[in-house]
């Protein structure tokens, strides 16, 4: 699978990841099925939150989908250093609200230590913004959790440039990455950039090297538009080109995203190996820029 650059410092990941919000009610024979779907076709990085899964009935509360995913695999040390876990912090559940604060990062990365049954996260990302943040205490938090070798590099999930530029200046460590959501049928990043609206995120995270990962990237509204009825045009649109390329319409959905030259990570959230197995060639199909207006235009989104 193609890989991109992951952050400004050289690393790199697989242009597609396996998201875990969805294995909540999976068997552990379903999960050990999907992990190695993904790794078989080069996804190596998984996409975790404490909150996945919260509230499922029989669940654990919060991190019941990181406790699942290690109790399932079981992971060697060996194999454990093969893949990159990222998971994201910052959103309470009781009362609900958003906590950026020292004391909930630590304690809340701690968490998914446990329940993701590892000594480090390669990733951990804040969720979702906090109105009451405090740059330099995230900043305190994450160099606390990056001295004590729990945590070894940081972002953040859907967040503005203004909200990124803020954090950023009260946290040493280069925020590498923002988790946005984006897909056909949810375009908006590339949408107000046409007409000059919106914040400029892609071009920001173009210039500095910030990667931006795209969540539900096969989803519109009420549910994935592959396949379904409420979109017609792009429908006929995917099946034309996967018809061409010889991959499934899932795979030129995804390779629309990967595209794109900011070289977004599409963070796939199926709980079906074929499922999965399908969309995630999309990464190795490169659309030209016809077919991607196309299919821009055949999802319904404008252009001026
Ligand atoms: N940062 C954030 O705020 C945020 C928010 C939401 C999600 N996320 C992350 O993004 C990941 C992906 O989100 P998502 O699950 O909404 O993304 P998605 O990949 O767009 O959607 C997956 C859903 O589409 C269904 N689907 C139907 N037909 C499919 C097909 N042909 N191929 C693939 N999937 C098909 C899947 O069902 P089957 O399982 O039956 O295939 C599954 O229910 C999550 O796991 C999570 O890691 C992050």
């Amino acid at each position: 699978m193609q890989r991109i650059p992951f952050g400004p410092a050289g690393a790199d990941a697989p242009a597609v990841a396996a998201g875990m919000m969805r294995i909540a009610g999976a068997s552990d024979a379903e999960i050990r099925e999907l992990y190695t779907a993904a790794r078989g076709v080069g996804i190596d990085f998984f996409d975790h939150a404490d909150i996945y899964g919260f509230g499922h009935p029989g669940g654990t509360g919060t991190h019941h989908c990181e406790r699942r995913f290690a109790r399932a695999l079981r992971l060697s040390p060996a194999e454990r250093s093969e893949i990159t876990l990222q998971t994201k912090v910052g959103i309470q559940t009781d009362p609900p609200g958003y906590d950026h604060s020292y004391r909930h990062i630590v304690a809340a990365a701690e968490a998914s230590l446990e329940a993701l049954e590892t000594d480090y996260l390669d990733v951990l990302l804040l969720h979702r913004p906090d109105a009451l943040v405090e740059p330099e205490e995230v900043g305190r938090a994450f160099d606390h959790l990056h001295a004590a070798g729990k945590v070894r590099a940081f972002g953040v999930s859907n967040c503005t440039v203004g909200q990124m530029r803020l954090l950023q200046g009260g946290v040493d460590k280069q925020l590498l990455s923002n988790q946005v959501q984006f897909s056909l049928a949810r375009a908006r990043l590339v949408a107000d950039g046409f007409a000059g609206r919106g914040d400029g995120l892609v071009e920001y995270a173009r210039a500095e090297g910030v990667t931006l990962q795209a969540w539900s990237p096969l989803q519109g509204d009420g549910g994935t538009f592959i396949g379904s009825p409420a979109y017609p045009e792009l429908n006929a649109e995917l099946s034309r080109i996967a018809a061409a390329r010889g991959v499934a319409p899932s795979a030129v959905a995804i390779a629309w995203i990967t595209r794109h030259p900011a070289k977004m990570q599409a963070v796939l959230g199926t709980t079906n190996a074929a499922h999965l197995r399908e969309a995630a060639a999309g990464a190795d199909v490169e659309l030209s820029r016809e077919e991607w207006y196309s299919l821009y235009r055949a999802a319904g989104n404008p252009l001026p």
